[in-house]
């Protein structure tokens, strides 16, 4: 054999000289755990994602309770609301849940409160625009992207998370929170959002699968404004606008299939980049665990750590309290 002799697997010899030369630790510090708000009832859990739950607004103290012991920094407030419409109302009122909600985490908690501002869980069409004879309308739909995120900023969340992919929805809400006094509140730009196959889980949870209204066209799916999964240049071109538009944080998702997106935006752009490992994402590994195909825990930190490896500053995962349970056993 040849001197010096290469041999990687020195570095690999047990798991504390692992520990001692590996690059990427994901920590508690990285995860920020999306949670969904009802009106009433029980909490109730999600059939499509096994271990997570509806919360009830009288049930959140025990969410708030538990990301705070595991050492969450934040959660991020998705709303079922009571009633939907053509256009959303429910998402800027005043006492919509999700405002009522943030009024609530922010008497009791320190946790970090983003917002996800959208209008599709409003719509009785389930579209994240208002719709117009044309199609979806930009320009309407801007407008009420700019009340959305007030509300929730008047109810005192940290980060509205504007996810409707409009054009020009960064700095329609950057004006209206600046107008309003709110220069501190932040914008994650759901920037890179793909047309993803892995959303179905949450849209059966919030029930905006794209529909037929009498009156209205039918459009079944989101493809003329999410990215075209074919299309790395146009992700790139969204991230950029983003960050003109005033975006602080900007957001990639879903995660696993778009590493590269990941690997690329982190090398092109200063702001900070969040993934969502998505619904769909979660769902692949909860399930298959639950066959037995799989081990559950092993398969979360191997996903979620290469998500950080790609690029991620941070990850918005179903798992976070589960991976901060691990992660303090470890
Ligand atoms: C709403 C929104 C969606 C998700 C986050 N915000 C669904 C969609 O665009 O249909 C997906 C989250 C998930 O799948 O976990 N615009
Ligand atoms: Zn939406």
């Amino acid at each position: 054999m040849a001197f010096p002799s290469t041999r990687l697997r020195r570095l690999r010899k047990n798991e504390n000289i692992r520990k001692l030369v590996h690059s990427t630790a994901l920590t508690t510090d990285d995860l920020l755990f999306p949670t969904f708000v009802k009106e009433g009832g029980g909490k109730s859990e999600i059939q499509s994602m096994p271990g997570q739950y509806c919360y009830p607004l009288r049930g959140l103290g025990e969410v708030v309770k538990r990301c705070e012991v595991a050492g969450i920094p934040g959660l991020l407030i998705f709303g079922l609301p009571e009633g939907k419409d053509e256009i959303g109302s429910e998402a800027f009122s005043e006492k919509g849940v999700v405002q009522k909600a943030v009024r609530m985490i922010r008497e009791n908690s320190e946790l970090a409160v983003f917002t996800d501002v959208c209008l599709c869980q409003y719509t009785s069409h389930g579209h994240c625009g208002v719709l117009d004879e044309k199609g979806i309308n930009n320009e309407k739909t801007l407008e009420i992207l700019g009340k959305i995120a007030l509300s929730h900023a008047q109810a005192g969340a940290d980060f509205v998370a504007p996810s409707s992919m409009m054009d020009g929805q960064v700095k329609v809400i950057r004006n209206v929170l600046d107008e309003n006094g709110f220069n501190d509140v932040g914008i994650v730009s759901y920037s890179a959002k793909f047309a993803s196959a892995f959303y179905s889980p949450f849209r059966d949870v919030v029930k905006s699968t794209p529909k037929k209204v009498r009156g209205l066209p039918y459009l079944p799916d989101r493809r003329t404004y999410q990215v075209d999964f074919r299309s790395r240049k146009q992700a790139m071109r969204e991230i950029s606008l983003d960050v003109q538009e005033g975006a602080d944080i900007v957001m990639v998702k879903p995660a696993l299939p778009y590493l590269d997106i990941l690997h690329e935006a982190k090398q092109r752009f200063d702001v900070p980049i969040a993934a969502f490992q998505v619904s769909g994402e979660y769902a692949i590994v909860k399930l298959a665990a639950k066959q037995g195909f799989l081990n559950e825990k092993d398969a979360l930190l191997e996903t979620v750590t290469s998500i950080k490896r790609a690029g991620a500053d941070f990850i918005i995962t179903y798992a976070a309290l589960d991976i901060a349970r691990w992660l303090s056993e470890a």
